[in-house]
């Protein structure tokens, strides 16, 4: 069985430190705590309009940090040239619209095919680990395998909100469709990772799944460190993920 790493996203320490300008708290102090808590990665999104963080916070983690830097980027020139230069362990392309508040739903590989083959190529050339966050249609996953990225991320943000939000059959429809995308992303050899709106117990849950290698959690890690501080919350969410993933083999 594969371990199941957990990638911790930073993004909203830099969204409180832009809240007020200045330098705190600091996204790369943030990363570094997380990291001695146990966690595997650092994931952070250069936004179009750098509403979190900044280039110079990616150029920081990149040379601070001692665990792989996931680097979340649109597909677009500015963004594969900050990370041609930036060179992160990987790059996983999102799709960015300026009026969103956080990433929804997954890029349409199908319908950006000819805009993301080269970008696909040009960061997998460089020696970038380039992940495609997409929905678990099939099709979109098909779509990835085909563009050559070695990794997909499943985008959970759906089943999450409609647990949330108690619609229970929406939410199992959802789960499904999860369990059978990492199946059928495994079976055409991508790695699957999986991410957006995850809490201890979808964390724990998708942890039972096998397919899946790598959770990347921001939002609610950063919001329950308030509480918790983040040490503790990333060492609860690492217990979340290996109750679940001992459930693989029960
Ligand atoms: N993975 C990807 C590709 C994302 O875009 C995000 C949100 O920035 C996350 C994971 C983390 O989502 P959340 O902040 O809801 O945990």
């Amino acid at each position: 069985m594969k371990r199941l790493r957990l990638g911790v996203n930073v993004d909203h320490v830099a969204t409180i430190r832009n809240a007020r300008g200045g330098r705190h708290p600091d996204p790369v102090r943030a990363a570094k705590l997380a990291i001695a808590a146990g966690c595997d990665g650092i994931t952070a999104h250069l936004r179009e309009d750098r509403r979190h963080i900044r280039d110079d916070d990616i150029a920081r983690l990149k040379a601070e940090i001692d665990k792989p830097l996931n680097f979340e980027m649109a597909a677009t020139r500015e963004m594969v040239d900050i990370a041609l230069k930036t060179r992160p362990h990987a790059a996983c392309l999102v799709p960015e619209k300026r009026t969103e508040r956080t990433t929804e739903g997954g890029l349409d590989a199908v319908g950006q095919r000819a805009q993301l083959a080269p970008v696909v190529r040009e960061l997998k050339h460089t020696g970038i680990r380039v992940s495609l966050f997409i929905g678990a249609a099939p099709a979109q996953i098909e779509m990835a395998a085909e563009l050559g990225a070695p990794v997909i991320e499943i985008h959970t943000g759906s089943w999450c909100d409609a647990l949330t939000e108690g619609r229970v059959a929406e939410a199992k429809t959802e789960w499904q469709l999860i369990q059978d995308g990492a199946q059928l992303a495994a079976s055409l050899g991508l790695e699957v990772h999986a991410g957006h709106g995850l809490d201890y117990g979808t964390a724990e849950t998708i942890a039972s799944l096998p397919q899946v290698v790598e959770l990347n959690i921001g939002h609610f890690l950063i919001g329950e460190a308030v509480f918790e501080g983040l040490p503790e919350t990333v060492k609860f969410m690492r217990a979340a993920m290996d109750r679940g993933r001992k459930k693989v083999s029960e």
